[in-house]
Order: structure tokens, then sequence, then C-alpha cells
């Protein structure tokens, strides 16, 4: 019989993943003999294990791997080198708990296929536990579903994300703008005496909280330039009709209207480069680029010395993130799952320091539950799928509307549900 001794009150180091792996790369950093890495991985991997997968499937052009508790993917993106050489493709999935090392891993897929080791190498990123993985069974590696992304239709996008704001119970970062923001610009007045300012807001929407974050700077700079990137036509024309209304201090203020998404900025100011900013705000948006890693360095090259970067997205533990994740309907169609990670892996990896503000903020989900036309937007707003209500299985819907009203997504008042949105606003200065 064996015995252990329990310490009272003592968690399991893999209750908290993030913290978990921090302590296995402090321990990978201690090795002093290891030839796992050297022989194996180097050698009797690719002469053994993919050999003979060569050799049984002789037909497969394609090889559908699964790799279980991945990390940041420094052991897999060597195996899936080897494999690559004997195989014309390969369709990977990846099950691992850790946000910060699936954002590492893509990072070092990125990296690998730029160097064209990995090329045809198509990634499904699953952020979960095994036990998760098992149970969801939208995730089977043979029945993915494929929904149409809600960003791909920008109309029912804005329609989706107004419902959703007017259902906010609690002010979360847009409280912050009246408290914490203040004395933001007065730090960025001193950092720069002269009475212009140039801004750049990277998906300003319709200006809802972008006019208010702008008002803050006005009692500092008399010369404000604000260029407003969104790619959707309807937000940017909203925007429009709000500064033209005398009544408010907005026609203060010098506009440059860019619709297009940050890519297209991104590419159209490589042959035209436009002058640094000395404030930049992307509020909830960078779940959208391409590649938000790359979002992060770009528009911290655009900083100018002493300019300030504000990044407000949702937070990893907050309700409407974890649904995200739980059910992560798409493959690579959105950036939305792990967003967050891949911004703050970023910023770790250029060494660039951050304030952080977690600002609670609530919303009542409560029509989400009755077959109104209000829930079904807020329903394709949460989980980024249009259409949700028409195009998602039935049992993904259960199963989704069930684990929102957990605990560990929202508080349940009587009839009300309200699910957390926990922000989190990053201000970054260069
Ligand atoms: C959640 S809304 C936030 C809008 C605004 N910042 C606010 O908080 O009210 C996200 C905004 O990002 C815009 N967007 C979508 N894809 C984008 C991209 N690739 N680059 C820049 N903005 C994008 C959308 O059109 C939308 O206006």
């Amino acid at each position: 019989m064996t015995t252990s001794t329990m310490i009272p009150g003592a968690r399991c180091i893999t209750d908290d993943n993030n913290h978990y792996f921090r302590s296995v790369t402090l321990y990978d950093n201690k090795v002093v003999e290891y030839t796992f890495n050297k022989v194996w991985l180097q050698k009797t991997f690719p002469e053994t294990i993919v050999a003979k997968l060569r050799e049984n499937f002789p037909d497969v052009k394609q090889l559908r791997m699964l790799n279980v508790g991945s990390g940041n993917g420094e052991i897999d993106c060597t195996m899936l080198k080897h494999i690559r050489a004997k195989f014309e493709s390969i369709d990977n999935h990846v099950v691992e708990p850790s946000g910060d090392m699936l954002s590492e891993y893509k990072s070092r897929v990125n990296n690998f296929t730029t160097c064209n080791q990995l090329a045809e190498v198509s990634c499904t990123w699953n952020h979960q536990g095994l036990d998760e993985y098992m149970t969801s069974g939208s995730r089977s590696m043979d029945s993915q579903p494929k929904f149409a992304c809600l960003v791909d239709d920008l109309d029912r996008y804005n329609n989706a994300f107004e419902t959703y704001e007017r259902q906010a119970v609690s002010p979360g970062f847009k409280g912050w703008i009246n408290q914490g923001l203040p004395d933001v610009a007065a730090e960025l007045k001193k950092t720069f005496p002269s009475d212009e300012v140039r801004m750049l807001s990277v998906g300003g929407g319709t200006g809802r909280l972008d006019s208010k974050i702008v008002r803050q700077f006005l009692p500092h700079f008399s010369k404000i330039t604000n260029t407003v990137i969104d790619p959707s036509k309807e937000a940017i024309s909203t925007y429009q009709t709000m500064v033209a209304d005398s009544n408010n201090q907005l026609s203060e203020i010098t506009y440059d209207w860019n619709t297009m998404t940050l890519d297209e900025f991104k590419a159209n100011q490589e042959s035209n480069p436009a002058r640094k900013f000395h404030f930049i705000s992307a509020v909830h948006s960078l779940y959208y680029p391409d590649d938000p890693q790359m979002a992060v360095s770009y528009l911290y090259d655009l900083l100018e010395d002493g300019g300030k970067l504000l990044i407000v997205m949702q937070d990893e533990d907050s309700g409407i993130e974890r649904i995200v994740r739980k059910f992560d309907l798409f493959d690579d169609a959105t950036n939305q799952v792990d967003a967050f990670a891949a911004v703050r892996n970023q910023l770790k990896q250029l060494h660039i320091d951050y304030e952080k503000h977690l600002l609670p903020a609530s919303y009542d989900v409560t029509p989400c539950y009755q077959d109104t036309e209000e829930g079904g937007l807020l329903l394709d707003f949460i989980s980024h799928a249009a259409n949700f209500k028409q195009t998602v299985s039935n049992q993904i819907q259960h199963d989704l509307l069930e684990y929102m009203r957990s605990e560990e997504c929202s508080k349940v008042k009587g009839e009300q549900v309200l699910l957390d949105a926990l922000e989190v606003a990053l201000i970054v200065t260069k």
C-alpha cells in the first residue's frame, strides 16, 4: 500500500495552466543532459516512426495528426518537419489547455512556415484539456463543422454588437474612460508639450467609445488629428454623422477616415508611410487582424517615442472568453480565440512593459433564452457565428446556453442571466 502526505490547502500546479508552463519552462532551462531531443527526435523518430508511417500508408498524401498536451510546440514542430519530408501535407490537430503555450506554438509554426519548412501544414487549435476535448463533439477530427463567421458580414456584425452593448449592466472600460484616461492624457501632455496630438483608432466602429476617448484629450491639446480605421462603411458613416453634429465638441477635431481593415491600412502604408502617432487605441478590435501578434508589433512601430498604446480586450478569465474557447466553432476563420494571449505574448517577447487594468463588466443575456430576434443577435455576437440559431446544431446550441448560465460564465439572479465580461485595458508607453 502506498501512503501519501496531503498538504492541507495545497492546490495542484496543473490547476493553473499558465503557471504550470512557466514552471516547466524554468525546469527545462536547467537541463544538463537530455538525449530525447538529440538522439530520439532527430534520429530515431524520422528513421523508424516516420518511415513506418510512410510504409503503412503508401497512398496517403495528407497525414492526420493529433497532438495532445503539445506545450509551446517545440517538439511538435520538429516532428512535423520530419513528417512533412515524407508526406505532401499534414492536418495537425493540437489540444493544449494553456493559451500562452498555444500562442507560442502558433508563432513557431509561422516562423517555420516562413522558412518553408512547414508549408502545407494546417493546424486546428483546441484550447482545452484532453477531457474537455473528448467530451466536445464539435471537435471530432472528422466532423469539424464550419460556420460563417460574423465579421464576414459586417452589417449583421454591427447590428449584433449594438444589441449586445445595449445589454451592458455595468460599465467596465466605458466607465474607466472618465476615471483612468484623464491621467493618461495628462501624462501624454507632459511628454509632448506642444498643442498638437496625432491619434490613431483601430476598429473605432461607430465612435461610441472612440468619441469619448478623444474628448479626454481636448483639455490638453488644441490641435487633434484622429485617424480612424474600420472596415465597416456603416459604422464609419454613423461615426461621421456624430462628428457632424455641432452640439458635441468633435467638430474641433480633424478626422482622417480609413474604411479598411488594419491589415489593409498596413499594406497601404508600406508604399506611403504616415507620420507616427502619439496615442493609439485598439478597443476590442485586435481579435480580427490576420495575425494579432504582428498587429501589436506594427502598432508599437507606429508610435512616436514616448507615445502610448491602449489595448482593450476580453480577459482570458471572462465568461464570454470561456464560451468562445470552449465552443471554438472556427478553425482559423477568426483569430478571436486566444487573441489576448497572443497580444500579451508578443509584448513579452518584445520585452515591452505595460500597465494593466482589470475592469469587471457584465451583460444581461437573458434574451438568449427566449425565441426573439434580439436573442438571436446576442447569440451571434457571443459565438461570432453568423445566424447562430439557424446554422449551429441543436446540441451545440443547448450545450452553449447551458454553459453560459453556469457559474463559470454568469451570475443568475432569478430569471436573469448576467454574463461576466471582464475586460482588460493595457497601456504601453514607448
Ligand atoms: C467589438 S467592435 C468595437 C468597436 C469600438 N471600438 C467599440 O468598442 O465600440 C470591433 C470593431 O472592429 C472592427 N473590425 C473588424 N475587423 C477589423 C480589422 N481587421 N481591422 C480593424 N478593425 C476591424 C469592426 O468593424 C468593429 O467596428
